[in-house]
Protein backbone atom coordinates (compact mmCIF):
# COMPACT_ATOMS: atom_id res chain seq x y z
CA UNK A 1 0.00 0.00 0.00
CA UNK A 2 1.15 3.48 -1.04
CA UNK A 3 1.93 5.39 2.49
CA UNK A 4 0.90 9.12 2.41
CA UNK A 5 3.13 11.85 0.66
CA UNK A 6 2.77 15.15 -0.58
CA UNK A 7 5.14 15.77 -3.92
CA UNK A 8 6.19 18.80 -5.61
CA UNK A 9 9.72 19.24 -7.80
CA UNK A 10 10.31 22.93 -8.61
CA UNK A 11 13.40 22.59 -10.87
CA UNK A 12 12.71 23.32 -14.63
CA UNK A 13 14.78 21.22 -16.95
CA UNK A 14 16.29 22.04 -20.47
CA UNK A 15 17.42 18.77 -21.95
CA UNK A 16 19.00 17.92 -25.30
CA UNK A 17 22.26 18.78 -27.51
CA UNK A 18 20.98 22.47 -28.29
CA UNK A 19 19.97 22.84 -23.92
CA UNK A 20 22.31 25.93 -23.12
CA UNK A 21 20.44 28.40 -25.88
CA UNK A 22 18.18 28.23 -23.10
CA UNK A 23 20.24 29.62 -20.58
CA UNK A 24 20.84 32.92 -21.53
CA UNK A 25 16.75 33.41 -21.09
CA UNK A 26 16.38 31.93 -18.44
CA UNK A 27 18.48 34.10 -16.59
CA UNK A 28 17.21 37.18 -16.91
CA UNK A 29 14.69 35.66 -14.02
CA UNK A 30 17.36 36.53 -11.81
CA UNK A 31 19.67 40.16 -11.15
CA UNK A 32 22.30 40.78 -12.62
CA UNK A 33 25.27 39.12 -10.17
CA UNK A 34 26.07 35.56 -10.83
CA UNK A 35 28.86 33.52 -9.00
CA UNK A 36 29.93 30.76 -11.81
CA UNK A 37 31.11 27.85 -9.76
CA UNK A 38 32.94 25.08 -11.19
CA UNK A 39 35.28 22.25 -10.31
CA UNK A 40 38.86 21.73 -11.41
CA UNK A 41 38.99 23.02 -15.17
CA UNK A 42 36.87 20.20 -17.30
CA UNK A 43 35.07 22.34 -18.15
CA UNK A 44 37.67 25.08 -19.68
CA UNK A 45 39.42 22.19 -21.29
CA UNK A 46 36.12 21.01 -23.42
CA UNK A 47 34.37 24.45 -23.92
CA UNK A 48 31.48 24.22 -21.90
CA UNK A 49 32.58 27.45 -19.89
CA UNK A 50 33.37 29.97 -23.53
CA UNK A 51 29.24 28.72 -23.67
CA UNK A 52 28.59 29.49 -20.61
CA UNK A 53 30.30 33.01 -20.19
CA UNK A 54 29.04 33.65 -23.82
CA UNK A 55 25.10 33.42 -22.22
CA UNK A 56 26.34 35.17 -19.23
CA UNK A 57 27.55 38.16 -21.03
CA UNK A 58 25.09 38.03 -23.80
CA UNK A 59 22.26 38.34 -20.70
CA UNK A 60 24.15 41.33 -19.02
CA UNK A 61 25.63 39.45 -16.27
CA UNK A 62 28.66 40.63 -14.00
CA UNK A 63 30.09 37.64 -13.28
CA UNK A 64 32.06 36.78 -9.64
CA UNK A 65 33.80 33.08 -10.42
CA UNK A 66 34.58 30.46 -7.90
CA UNK A 67 36.81 27.90 -9.29
CA UNK A 68 38.26 24.70 -7.93
CA UNK A 69 35.40 22.85 -6.14
CA UNK A 70 37.15 19.44 -5.86
CA UNK A 71 35.33 16.26 -6.09
CA UNK A 72 34.01 14.99 -2.91
CA UNK A 73 33.44 19.43 -2.02
CA UNK A 74 34.69 19.87 1.33
CA UNK A 75 34.11 22.34 4.48
CA UNK A 76 36.96 24.87 4.07
CA UNK A 77 35.84 25.27 0.14
CA UNK A 78 32.58 25.92 1.20
CA UNK A 79 33.68 28.60 3.67
CA UNK A 80 35.42 30.37 0.79
CA UNK A 81 32.70 29.81 -1.52
CA UNK A 82 30.22 31.58 1.70
CA UNK A 83 33.00 34.76 1.47
CA UNK A 84 32.57 35.20 -2.54
CA UNK A 85 28.56 35.21 -2.07
CA UNK A 86 28.71 37.22 0.35
CA UNK A 87 31.10 39.72 -0.23
CA UNK A 88 29.71 40.23 -3.41
CA UNK A 89 26.02 39.96 -2.71
CA UNK A 90 25.11 37.68 -5.73
CA UNK A 91 21.63 36.75 -6.77
CA UNK A 92 22.21 33.63 -8.50
CA UNK A 93 24.69 30.71 -8.27
CA UNK A 94 25.46 28.94 -11.68
CA UNK A 95 26.91 25.60 -11.00
CA UNK A 96 28.41 24.26 -14.41
CA UNK A 97 30.22 20.37 -13.13
CA UNK A 98 28.86 17.47 -11.79
CA UNK A 99 27.33 16.21 -8.59
CA UNK A 100 30.38 17.65 -6.60
CA UNK A 101 29.69 21.17 -8.12
CA UNK A 102 25.86 21.55 -7.96
CA UNK A 103 26.19 20.02 -3.90
CA UNK A 104 28.47 22.63 -3.07
CA UNK A 105 26.74 25.28 -4.18
CA UNK A 106 23.24 24.39 -2.75
CA UNK A 107 25.61 24.03 0.15
CA UNK A 108 26.98 27.89 -0.76
CA UNK A 109 23.22 28.88 -1.19
CA UNK A 110 22.24 28.21 1.99
CA UNK A 111 24.84 28.98 4.43
CA UNK A 112 26.29 32.56 2.71
CA UNK A 113 23.93 34.31 5.11
CA UNK A 114 23.83 31.63 7.19
CA UNK A 115 25.15 33.43 10.76
CA UNK A 116 25.80 30.03 12.50
CA UNK A 117 28.90 27.24 11.37
CA UNK A 118 26.92 26.09 8.57
CA UNK A 119 28.74 22.62 9.10
CA UNK A 120 27.44 22.22 12.64
CA UNK A 121 23.43 23.52 12.06
CA UNK A 122 23.05 21.90 8.32
CA UNK A 123 25.25 18.30 8.44
CA UNK A 124 26.03 18.04 12.29
CA UNK A 125 22.50 19.01 13.85
CA UNK A 126 20.75 18.35 10.68
CA UNK A 127 18.58 21.80 10.92
CA UNK A 128 16.11 23.34 8.37
CA UNK A 129 17.17 26.75 7.09
CA UNK A 130 16.10 29.73 8.54
CA UNK A 131 17.89 32.73 6.76
CA UNK A 132 18.13 33.85 3.01
CA UNK A 133 18.61 31.50 0.40
CA UNK A 134 20.54 32.42 -2.75
CA UNK A 135 19.07 30.77 -5.45
CA UNK A 136 20.64 28.08 -7.74
CA UNK A 137 20.90 27.17 -11.61
CA UNK A 138 23.04 24.44 -12.69
CA UNK A 139 24.52 23.24 -15.99
CA UNK A 140 25.97 20.10 -15.87
CA UNK A 141 28.58 18.05 -17.14
CA UNK A 142 28.95 14.13 -15.71
CA UNK A 143 26.14 12.08 -14.74
CA UNK A 144 25.45 10.05 -11.41
CA UNK A 145 24.03 12.17 -8.63
CA UNK A 146 20.65 13.14 -9.25
CA UNK A 147 21.81 17.17 -7.91
CA UNK A 148 20.81 18.53 -10.92
CA UNK A 149 16.87 17.87 -9.75
CA UNK A 150 17.48 17.37 -5.69
CA UNK A 151 18.30 19.18 -2.87
CA UNK A 152 20.69 16.35 -1.77
CA UNK A 153 23.78 18.09 -0.49
CA UNK A 154 26.98 16.04 0.47
CA UNK A 155 30.15 17.81 2.16
CA UNK A 156 33.02 16.36 3.45
CA UNK A 157 35.12 17.16 6.82
CA UNK A 158 38.61 15.68 6.23
CA UNK A 159 39.16 16.80 9.78
CA UNK A 160 36.29 15.30 11.38
CA UNK A 161 36.55 12.03 9.25
CA UNK A 162 32.68 13.14 8.19
CA UNK A 163 30.96 13.18 4.95
CA UNK A 164 27.32 14.19 5.22
CA UNK A 165 24.61 14.74 3.06
CA UNK A 166 21.77 17.05 3.70
CA UNK A 167 18.65 16.77 1.72
CA UNK A 168 17.03 20.62 1.72
CA UNK A 169 13.71 21.27 0.36
CA UNK A 170 12.46 22.93 -2.91
CA UNK A 171 13.36 25.87 -1.59
CA UNK A 172 17.01 25.17 -2.33
CA UNK A 173 16.53 22.76 -5.08
CA UNK A 174 18.25 23.97 -8.28
CA UNK A 175 15.71 26.24 -9.74
CA UNK A 176 16.45 25.09 -13.44
CA UNK A 177 19.25 22.70 -14.97
CA UNK A 178 20.53 22.81 -18.26
CA UNK A 179 20.83 18.99 -19.38
CA UNK A 180 23.41 18.52 -22.56
CA UNK A 181 24.43 14.89 -22.90
CA UNK A 182 27.34 15.56 -25.37
CA UNK A 183 28.48 17.56 -22.34
CA UNK A 184 29.14 14.69 -20.85
CA UNK A 185 31.17 12.75 -23.52
CA UNK A 186 34.65 14.12 -22.21
CA UNK A 187 34.23 12.62 -18.95
CA UNK A 188 36.86 9.86 -17.97
CA UNK A 189 35.74 6.71 -18.23
CA UNK A 190 36.66 5.70 -14.83
CA UNK A 191 34.30 8.33 -13.79
CA UNK A 192 31.78 7.98 -16.32
CA UNK A 193 30.92 3.55 -15.22
CA UNK A 194 31.66 5.24 -11.61
CA UNK A 195 28.49 7.74 -12.29
CA UNK A 196 26.68 4.65 -13.79
CA UNK A 197 26.76 2.73 -10.94
CA UNK A 198 25.96 5.41 -8.38
CA UNK A 199 22.48 5.84 -10.55
CA UNK A 200 21.86 2.29 -10.28
CA UNK A 201 22.61 1.62 -6.47
CA UNK A 202 20.00 5.15 -6.03
CA UNK A 203 17.05 3.25 -7.45
CA UNK A 204 18.42 0.01 -5.43
CA UNK A 205 18.56 1.98 -2.39
CA UNK A 206 15.10 3.13 -3.06
CA UNK A 207 13.90 -0.83 -4.52
CA UNK A 208 15.14 -3.11 -1.71
CA UNK A 209 12.73 -2.20 0.55
CA UNK A 210 8.98 -2.50 1.57
CA UNK A 211 7.19 -5.75 1.05
CA UNK A 212 3.94 -4.44 -0.74
CA UNK A 213 2.69 -3.99 -4.10
CA UNK A 214 4.17 -0.45 -4.68
CA UNK A 215 4.08 1.80 -8.10
CA UNK A 216 7.26 3.17 -7.27
CA UNK A 217 8.87 -0.67 -7.62
CA UNK A 218 7.76 -1.04 -11.01
CA UNK A 219 8.87 2.37 -12.29
CA UNK A 220 12.28 1.21 -10.43
CA UNK A 221 12.47 -1.74 -12.64
CA UNK A 222 11.97 0.26 -15.92
CA UNK A 223 14.95 2.53 -14.64
CA UNK A 224 16.68 0.22 -13.93
CA UNK A 225 16.96 -1.62 -17.40
CA UNK A 226 17.30 1.33 -19.39
CA UNK A 227 20.43 1.94 -17.18
CA UNK A 228 21.42 -1.39 -17.22
CA UNK A 229 21.21 -1.22 -21.12
CA UNK A 230 22.44 1.73 -21.91
CA UNK A 231 25.70 1.25 -19.66
CA UNK A 232 26.42 -1.60 -21.85
CA UNK A 233 26.46 0.59 -25.05
CA UNK A 234 28.60 3.75 -23.52
CA UNK A 235 31.16 1.70 -22.47
CA UNK A 236 31.70 0.75 -25.73
CA UNK A 237 31.28 3.84 -27.44
CA UNK A 238 31.33 6.82 -24.98
CA UNK A 239 30.04 9.18 -28.11
CA UNK A 240 26.78 6.92 -28.43
CA UNK A 241 24.41 9.83 -27.88
CA UNK A 242 21.12 7.71 -27.38
CA UNK A 243 22.87 6.04 -24.93
CA UNK A 244 24.79 9.04 -22.80
CA UNK A 245 20.97 10.64 -23.19
CA UNK A 246 19.44 7.79 -21.79
CA UNK A 247 22.21 7.28 -18.63
CA UNK A 248 21.41 11.30 -18.16
CA UNK A 249 17.58 10.95 -18.35
CA UNK A 250 17.56 7.90 -15.86
CA UNK A 251 19.97 9.05 -13.33
CA UNK A 252 18.33 12.50 -12.69
CA UNK A 253 14.64 10.39 -12.38
CA UNK A 254 16.49 7.94 -10.25
CA UNK A 255 17.24 10.60 -7.41
CA UNK A 256 14.62 13.43 -7.89
CA UNK A 257 12.23 12.33 -5.48
CA UNK A 258 9.60 10.93 -7.50
CA UNK A 259 10.56 6.62 -7.15
CA UNK A 260 10.44 7.19 -2.79
CA UNK A 261 7.30 8.09 -2.89
CA UNK A 262 4.57 6.42 -0.46
CA UNK A 263 7.65 3.64 0.65
CA UNK A 264 10.31 3.44 2.92
CA UNK A 265 13.84 3.36 1.54
CA UNK A 266 17.67 1.82 2.67
CA UNK A 267 20.12 4.27 1.74
CA UNK A 268 22.78 1.76 4.14
CA UNK A 269 25.00 1.17 0.60
CA UNK A 270 25.37 4.70 0.72
CA UNK A 271 26.09 5.70 4.55
CA UNK A 272 28.85 2.85 4.33
CA UNK A 273 30.09 4.25 0.92
CA UNK A 274 30.30 7.88 2.55
CA UNK A 275 32.08 6.76 5.17
CA UNK A 276 34.52 5.30 3.30
CA UNK A 277 34.74 8.43 0.96
CA UNK A 278 35.76 10.36 4.47
CA UNK A 279 38.60 8.00 4.98
CA UNK A 280 39.81 7.78 1.46
CA UNK A 281 38.35 10.32 -0.63
CA UNK A 282 37.36 7.97 -3.22
CA UNK A 283 35.19 8.43 -6.02
CA UNK A 284 31.66 8.09 -4.94
CA UNK A 285 30.16 5.88 -7.12
CA UNK A 286 33.28 3.44 -6.21
CA UNK A 287 32.79 3.48 -3.11
CA UNK A 288 28.85 2.20 -3.58
CA UNK A 289 30.09 -0.40 -5.90
CA UNK A 290 32.56 -2.07 -3.41
CA UNK A 291 30.48 -2.50 -0.65
CA UNK A 292 27.57 -3.34 -2.46
CA UNK A 293 27.73 -7.01 -3.24
CA UNK A 294 28.89 -7.69 0.26
CA UNK A 295 25.74 -5.61 1.39
CA UNK A 296 23.11 -7.46 -0.74
CA UNK A 297 24.06 -10.47 0.14
CA UNK A 298 23.70 -9.87 3.71
CA UNK A 299 21.03 -8.62 3.60
CA UNK A 300 19.21 -11.06 0.79
CA UNK A 301 17.45 -13.36 3.86
CA UNK A 302 15.75 -11.05 4.91
CA UNK A 303 13.81 -9.77 2.00
CA UNK A 304 14.15 -12.75 -0.14
CA UNK A 305 11.04 -12.30 -2.42
CA UNK A 306 12.15 -8.55 -3.54
CA UNK A 307 15.38 -10.43 -4.56
CA UNK A 308 14.27 -12.81 -6.36
CA UNK A 309 11.67 -10.39 -7.96
CA UNK A 310 14.90 -8.18 -9.19
CA UNK A 311 15.85 -11.39 -10.94
CA UNK A 312 13.12 -11.98 -12.72
CA UNK A 313 11.77 -8.42 -13.55
CA UNK A 314 15.68 -6.81 -14.13
CA UNK A 315 17.98 -9.20 -15.42
CA UNK A 316 15.17 -11.43 -17.22
CA UNK A 317 16.48 -14.97 -15.11
CA UNK A 318 13.43 -17.71 -15.76
CA UNK A 319 13.04 -17.91 -12.23
CA UNK A 320 10.29 -20.46 -12.17
CA UNK A 321 10.58 -23.61 -10.46
CA UNK A 322 13.70 -22.29 -8.42
CA UNK A 323 12.76 -21.35 -5.34
CA UNK A 324 13.25 -17.56 -3.65
CA UNK A 325 16.50 -18.37 -2.49
CA UNK A 326 18.39 -19.62 -5.92
CA UNK A 327 16.21 -16.84 -7.55
CA UNK A 328 17.68 -14.25 -5.39
CA UNK A 329 21.07 -15.41 -5.74
CA UNK A 330 21.13 -15.43 -8.96
CA UNK A 331 19.81 -12.11 -9.68
CA UNK A 332 23.06 -10.41 -7.65
CA UNK A 333 25.26 -12.72 -9.49
CA UNK A 334 23.37 -11.33 -12.69
CA UNK A 335 24.08 -7.40 -10.94
CA UNK A 336 28.18 -8.65 -10.53
CA UNK A 337 28.89 -9.83 -13.83
CA UNK A 338 27.04 -6.80 -15.06
CA UNK A 339 29.81 -4.91 -12.60
CA UNK A 340 32.33 -6.65 -13.68
CA UNK A 341 31.34 -6.08 -17.27
CA UNK A 342 31.17 -2.31 -16.84
CA UNK A 343 34.39 -2.11 -15.31
CA UNK A 344 33.43 -0.61 -11.80
CA UNK A 345 35.82 -1.17 -8.62
CA UNK A 346 34.97 -4.15 -6.80
CA UNK A 347 36.85 -3.97 -3.60
CA UNK A 348 37.64 -1.49 -0.43
CA UNK A 349 41.05 -2.06 -0.41
CA UNK A 350 41.80 -0.70 -4.17
CA UNK A 351 40.23 2.29 -3.17
CA UNK A 352 42.75 2.86 -0.46
CA UNK A 353 40.53 1.06 3.02
CA UNK A 354 43.21 -0.62 5.63
CA UNK A 355 42.15 -2.92 8.00
CA UNK A 356 43.03 0.06 10.65
CA UNK A 357 40.12 2.21 9.43
CA UNK A 358 37.55 -0.20 9.54
CA UNK A 359 36.46 0.59 13.40
CA UNK A 360 36.70 4.82 12.03
CA UNK A 361 34.56 3.86 9.00
CA UNK A 362 31.78 2.04 11.11
CA UNK A 363 31.71 4.77 14.10
CA UNK A 364 31.22 7.08 10.57
CA UNK A 365 28.56 5.46 9.47
CA UNK A 366 25.26 6.12 10.18
CA UNK A 367 23.14 3.02 11.24
CA UNK A 368 19.71 3.38 8.83
CA UNK A 369 16.38 1.52 9.52
CA UNK A 370 14.48 1.37 6.13
CA UNK A 371 15.78 -1.33 4.33
CA UNK A 372 15.39 -5.20 5.20
CA UNK A 373 18.15 -5.60 8.00
CA UNK A 374 19.01 -2.55 10.08
CA UNK A 375 22.80 -2.94 10.56
CA UNK A 376 24.61 -2.86 13.26
CA UNK A 377 28.51 -1.77 13.89
CA UNK A 378 29.77 -5.35 13.48
CA UNK A 379 28.06 -6.30 10.36
CA UNK A 380 28.79 -2.99 9.14
CA UNK A 381 33.15 -4.13 9.70
CA UNK A 382 31.79 -7.41 8.10
CA UNK A 383 30.44 -5.84 5.01
CA UNK A 384 33.51 -3.76 4.31
CA UNK A 385 36.02 -6.45 5.69
CA UNK A 386 34.37 -8.82 2.95
CA UNK A 387 34.72 -6.16 0.06
CA UNK A 388 38.79 -5.79 1.03
O1 LIG B 1 36.41 19.15 -11.44
P1 LIG B 1 36.42 18.94 -12.89
O2 LIG B 1 37.68 19.39 -13.54
O3 LIG B 1 35.22 19.50 -13.57
O4 LIG B 1 36.43 17.34 -13.13
C1 LIG B 1 35.37 16.51 -12.73
C2 LIG B 1 35.75 15.58 -11.57
O5 LIG B 1 37.12 15.33 -11.58
C3 LIG B 1 35.09 15.52 -13.83
N1 LIG B 1 34.14 16.01 -14.83
C4 LIG B 1 32.91 16.47 -14.64
N2 LIG B 1 32.33 16.76 -15.83
C5 LIG B 1 33.25 16.50 -16.78
C6 LIG B 1 34.41 16.01 -16.15
N3 LIG B 1 35.50 15.65 -16.84
C7 LIG B 1 35.47 15.77 -18.17
N4 LIG B 1 34.38 16.20 -18.85
C8 LIG B 1 33.26 16.57 -18.20
N5 LIG B 1 32.17 16.96 -18.88
O6 LIG B 1 34.51 14.39 -13.20
C9 LIG B 1 35.05 14.28 -11.90
C10 LIG B 1 33.94 13.91 -10.96
O7 LIG B 1 33.01 14.97 -10.81
P2 LIG B 1 32.10 15.03 -9.50
O8 LIG B 1 31.21 16.21 -9.63
O9 LIG B 1 32.97 14.93 -8.30
O10 LIG B 1 31.29 13.66 -9.61
P3 LIG B 1 29.83 13.28 -9.23
O11 LIG B 1 28.87 13.91 -10.15
O12 LIG B 1 29.84 11.83 -9.10
O13 LIG B 1 29.59 13.96 -7.77
C11 LIG B 1 30.06 13.33 -6.61
C12 LIG B 1 29.58 14.06 -5.36
O14 LIG B 1 28.15 14.08 -5.28
C13 LIG B 1 27.74 13.52 -4.03
C14 LIG B 1 28.86 12.56 -3.72
O15 LIG B 1 28.88 12.15 -2.38
C15 LIG B 1 30.08 13.35 -4.11
O16 LIG B 1 30.44 14.25 -3.09
N6 LIG B 1 26.38 12.97 -4.12
C16 LIG B 1 25.34 13.83 -4.22
C17 LIG B 1 24.03 13.39 -4.21
C18 LIG B 1 22.88 14.29 -4.28
N7 LIG B 1 23.03 15.57 -4.50
O17 LIG B 1 21.74 13.85 -4.12
C19 LIG B 1 23.69 11.98 -4.07
C20 LIG B 1 24.81 11.06 -4.38
O18 LIG B 1 24.53 9.83 -3.78
C21 LIG B 1 26.15 11.55 -3.92
O19 LIG B 1 26.35 11.26 -2.56
ZN1 LIG C 1 25.02 8.23 -4.80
Amino acid sequence: MLGNFSYSNPTKLYFGDDAISFLKDELKNYGSRVMLTYGGGSIKKNGIYDEVIKALKDAGKEVFEDPGVMSNPTVQKLYEGCRIAKDNDVDLILAVGGGSTIDYAKAVSVSAWCEEDPWDKYYLRMEDVDNRIIPVGSVLTMVGTGSEMNGGSVITNHEQKKKIGHVFGDNVMPKFSILNPKYTFTVLKYQMVAGIYDIFNHICEQYFSGEDDNTSDYLSEALMKSVIHASRIAVKNPEDYEARSNLMWAATWALNTLISKGKTTDWEVHMIGQAIGAYTDATHGMTLAAVSLPYYRHIMPYGLPKFARFAKEVWGIQTEGMGDEAAAEAGLAAMEAWMKEIGVVLSAKELGVTEDMLEGIADATFLLEGGYKTLSRNEVIDIVRASM
